[in-house]
């Protein structure tokens, strides 16, 4: 059996994958702040750390692919802690353990977001690895009142990161495919946690327009982050791959 982390395990994206790894037989420790095998908190340093520490001790040090779902969707910067940096971070904390595998995979999850207007300062000290400039970028940016920008830096950032590391020497170097899956809207706890206003939805419909039958289930998104980490993934690297509805085709338009 593939041992596989999952991060977010407890809910939409990240539980569906869980159930659907282990219905194939795979092995799966998840992480989340609570109903998780290991709990932490990602956004925060330590949290990280006790993760990293933690998933080493249940799996005997070997980690077939890991999977960073957890993810906030806020306006303050617990949104750039927990989608940015602690998913990178527990990808980086966790490398040594895919190293020990033979097929190691591993993948984040993005967002059409991150094609949305975002803040360049925030992006550019999440991609310096700088957390506590990227936090204090985020901090000046709520306070403007622009809280929206947030999560699209985040994802931005997340989708610039694994584009400047996926073919280094630490991971298609070692071996390790690794790639986003970007959706569009998913019903999951996160999405039905905004209630919108006919007008809003409005609004949100035309961002993020989805022409291949709307809204996503999280199995959806469940199934292609299954395919990108699985043993058969063994050329795609880098990709984020939009499994969006048509959104991100229906946005940027035919060039490519
Ligand atoms: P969800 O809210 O159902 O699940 C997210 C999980 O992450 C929760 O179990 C939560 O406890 C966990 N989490 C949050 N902060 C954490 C922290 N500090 N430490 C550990 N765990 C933490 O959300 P959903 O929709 O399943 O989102 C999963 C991923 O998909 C996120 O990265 C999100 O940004 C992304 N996404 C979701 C979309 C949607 O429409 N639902 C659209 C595009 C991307």
């Amino acid at each position: 059996a593939r041992q596989v982390v999952v991060s977010g395990a407890a809910s939409g994206i990240g539980r569906e994958l869980t159930g659907q790894l282990r219905a194939r037989g795979d092995e799966v420790t998840g992480i989340d702040l609570r109903d998780a095998e290991v709990c932490a908190d990602l956004g925060s340093p330590t949290g990280r750390r006790e993760a990293v520490e933690e998933v080493a001790r249940t799996t005997g040090g070997v980690v077939d692919a890991v999977v960073a779902c957890a993810g906030v969707s806020g306006t303050t910067q617990g949104t750039v802690a927990v989608n940015y940096f602690g998913a990178t971070e527990l990808l980086r904390g966790l490398r040594p353990a895919l190293m020990a595998a033979s097929l190691p995979r591993a993948a984040v999850v993005g967002s059409i977001s991150g094609t949305q207007p975002n803040s360049p300062d925030i992006i550019d000290a999440c991609l310096a690895g700088d957390e506590t400039a990227a936090l204090a970028a985020a901090a000046t940016v709520a306070e403007r009142g622009e809280g929206r920008k947030l999560y699209p830096s985040s994802k931005a950032a997340l989708a610039r990161w694994l584009r400047s590391v996926c073919v280094t020497d630490e991971w298609a170097g070692a071996g390790i495919p690794l790639n986003a899956v970007a959706p569009g809207v998913v019903r999951t706890p996160m999405s039905a946690a905004h209630s919108l206003t006919p007008e809003q939805q409005k609004v949100m419909d035309e961002a993020v327009p989805m022409p291949l039958g709307g809204h996503s289930e999280a199995g959806t998104i469940a199934a292609a982050l299954r395919w990108l980490i699985s043993p058969e993934n063994s050329q795609v690297t880098g990709q984020v791959l939009y499994v969006d509805g048509g959104a991100e085709a229906t946005l940027r338009g035919p060039e490519v």
